[in-house]
């Protein structure tokens, strides 16, 4: 199998983790957690997200928690932005990338945005033009590429329409999201080979939850097909407060044992990655999501 030499890993438990957690995270705790995961040798890590506290309490504290991190140099602090406020606050605060999220489902859109799909591509492409001029970076997510929670199966078509408008509008990839953790590899492979008839692979990013237990069977079959970019969370943490039931990303250590078991290279270490997961997990008062943490951490005692 050709696998790529290197994958890039998106560290996105201080967003998609911290975003869905009942209890209230102090600010102080989340710098240190996004701190020690750029000391573990993560090149992005996706900080917060400058959406309405209205709607995400969990990251109302985005400006203080983008202006109190030690930024590393090399490190992508990447933030979620929704629409035009967003990004003005997230400029104003130095964020230098952001991320813009649409869906491939109408009803997740409107749950989760307040607003239609199409509605949404035209907030986004206002927010790329700005970035573009103010020189800031900008991904893309699609949502529900698989499954959604309300509408059931989706149209892989539907989501190469979508990735391809969103790369046209300026961002430089695109994470297909499986929002609900319901897909398997078999259609995995297959919606990232309908995508990638419209947007190239190399443009291409993975992002998995682990709902039913697939989102590492999934990484695997978006290696298989060329994919060189996935998303994880520390831990294992994660969930949308709109997709209810919905559980965390691939947990960051786990994906990382299985391409360091590949000889795939990713500058992440495993040790630091580790302490960074017990650290989030101390601190919420509970165990890792990740199988390989509990494994190295039980073989330590
Ligand atoms: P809305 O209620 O339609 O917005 O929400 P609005 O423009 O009518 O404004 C309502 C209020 O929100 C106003 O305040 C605005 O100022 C304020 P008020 O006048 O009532 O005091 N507001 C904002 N405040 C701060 N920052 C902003 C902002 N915008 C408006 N940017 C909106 C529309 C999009 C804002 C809302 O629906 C929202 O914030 N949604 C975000 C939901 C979210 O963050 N979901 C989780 C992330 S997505 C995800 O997890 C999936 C992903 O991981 C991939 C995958 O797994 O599939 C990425
Ligand atoms: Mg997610």
């Amino acid at each position: 199998m050709d696998f790529p030499d290197h994958v890039k890993i998106v560290e996105v438990g201080p967003r998609d983790g911290l975003q869905n957690e009942a209890i209230n995270v102090p600010t102080a705790v989340k710098i240190e957690l996004i701190e020690r995961l750029a000391q573990a040798g993560l090149s992005v890590v996706e900080a917060t997200a400058f959406v309405s506290p209205k709607w995400v309490p969990q990251m109302a504290d985005h400006v203080e928690v983008m202006t109190g991190i030690h930024k590393k140099p090399g490190v992508s602090y990447t933030v979620l932005v929704p629409n035009m406020k967003g990004f003005a606050a997230a400029l104003a605060a130095g964020v230098r990338e952001i991320a813009v999220f649409s869906s491939a489902s109408e009803t997740f859109s409107s749950k989760n945005t307040n607003c239609s799909i199409t509605e949404g591509l035209a907030r986004f492409d206002a927010v790329c033009v700005a970035a573009q001029t103010n020189g800031v970076r900008v991904r893309g997510y699609i949502s529900c590429v698989l499954d959604c929670p309300y509408e059931g199966e989706v149209q892989p078509g539907r989501v190469a329409d979508i990735a391809a408008e969103l790369l046209n509008m300026g961002c430089y990839e695109v994470s297909l999201g499986d929002t609900i953790g319901m897909g398997t590899p078999g259609r995995t492979r297959n919606l990232i080979e309908v995508v990638a008839k419209k947007v190239p692979l190399e443009n291409l990013a993975g992002h998995f939850h682990d709902t039913y237990g697939q989102a590492l069977a999934n990484a695997y079959a978006a290696l298989e097909c060329g994919i060189s970019v996935l998303d994880s969370s520390v831990a294992g943490l994660g969930g949308c407060p709109y997709a209810p039931g919905a559980s965390g990303n691939v947990a960051s250590e786990d994906l990382l044992y299985m391409l360091n078991g590949l000889g795939i290279e990713t500058g992440v270490d495993m040790d630091k990655l580790i302490a960074a997961g017990n650290f989030i997990c101390g601190f919420l008062e509970r165990p890792s999501g990740s199988k390989v943490a509990r494994a190295v951490m039980a073989k330590r005692v």
